[in-house]
């Protein structure tokens, strides 16, 4: 006899908190649900106590489930029209006024799975610092955080295979990258002001006064409990006036909402009022 749906959830949940360290709890059931029969589909498993078994003896399996649930997927420039939209209508008038005023440009990519964001978001501040032709640019700090520690690490490592390079354009990559055999680093210069940690977007953020914070494709996959919760985090942790940066299909909810006036509605780029 075949387990049920409440089960079979709970246990494929269970095995990939044991394994991978990935907790789903605060996850859209109806989400999780569906990714997991679609890999129970294309597995060929009859039920879902067999899918159970195999997903439990299987890594293979046990990637396909979170890349069905795309955890962690990432990617440099993902979504190249929002990084354009986000150098020219938010890191060029916040570069513009830190010469004006002075002070430091602080980022944070909340969520940066493998590093490929919070390097994204580097690659932007130093193509339009070049633009500005100044004698003495801004100091710049761009911090990096997801929940898995596995990811930070990979981000801090800021080594990547040829596929990992998917989305950098050649300039790009042969001025911010090093090939060392098949791998691709990214160059110090680069790293110089980019900073990773552990950081769990449920709890208060540690740092704050951001003037700029990206946090793009986490929130989808929060039910609207949590939602709120990070949406009142990131809330405390911009600047009067900073800038968020959601994902391309990602609305922002709770009560912050009315705080913030849209710059652009397609890049999902708002700003606190
Ligand atoms: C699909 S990736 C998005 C990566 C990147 N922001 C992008 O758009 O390319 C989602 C990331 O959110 C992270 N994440 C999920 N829940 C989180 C939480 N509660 N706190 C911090 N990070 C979380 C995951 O570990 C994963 O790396």
């Amino acid at each position: 006899m075949d387990i049920s749906e409440q089960d079979f959830v709970t246990r494929v949940m269970r095995h990939l908190f044991r394994a991978r360290g990935i907790d789903l709890s605060g996850y859209s059931q109806s989400f999780v649900l569906r990714s997991m029969k679609k890999r129970l589909g294309r597995s060929g498993a009859a039920d879902y106590s067999s899918y159970l078994s195999l997903l439990t003896h299987s890594e293979v399996e046990t990637n396909e489930l979170l890349g069905a649930l795309s955890i962690n997927v990432t990617e440099f420039f993902r979504d190249k029209g929002a990084f354009e939209g986000f150098s020219s209508q938010v890191i060029r008038p916040l570069l513009a006024s830190k010469i004006r005023e002075g002070g430091v440009l602080r980022i944070w990519s909340a969520g940066c799975a493998t590093g490929q964001e919070t390097y994204t978001l580097a690659i932007c501040v130093a193509e339009e610092i070049k633009k500005l032709q100044c004698i003495s640019a801004p100091v710049v700090g761009i911090q990096g955080t997801d929940i898995s520690s596995k990811a930070v690490a990979k981000a801090k490592a800021g080594v990547y295979t040829k596929t990992e390079m998917k989305g950098l354009n050649e300039k790009y990559l042969n001025h911010y990258f090093e090939k060392n055999g098949d791998r691709y680093e990214v160059v110090q210069p680069l790293r110089k002001g980019v900073r990773f940690a552990v950081e769990n977007l449920l709890d208060p953020p540690s740092g704050s006064y951001y003037d700029a914070i990206v946090c793009r494709n986490v929130m989808i996959y929060f039910t609207r409990t949590m939602h709120d919760v990070v949406t009142m985090h990131l809330f405390k942790a911009l600047r009067s006036g900073g800038y968020l940066m959601l994902g391309r299909t990602e609305t922002l909810m709770g009560t912050p909402r009315a705080s913030f006036e849209v710059v652009d509605l397609e890049n999902r780029i708002l700003r606190k009022k």
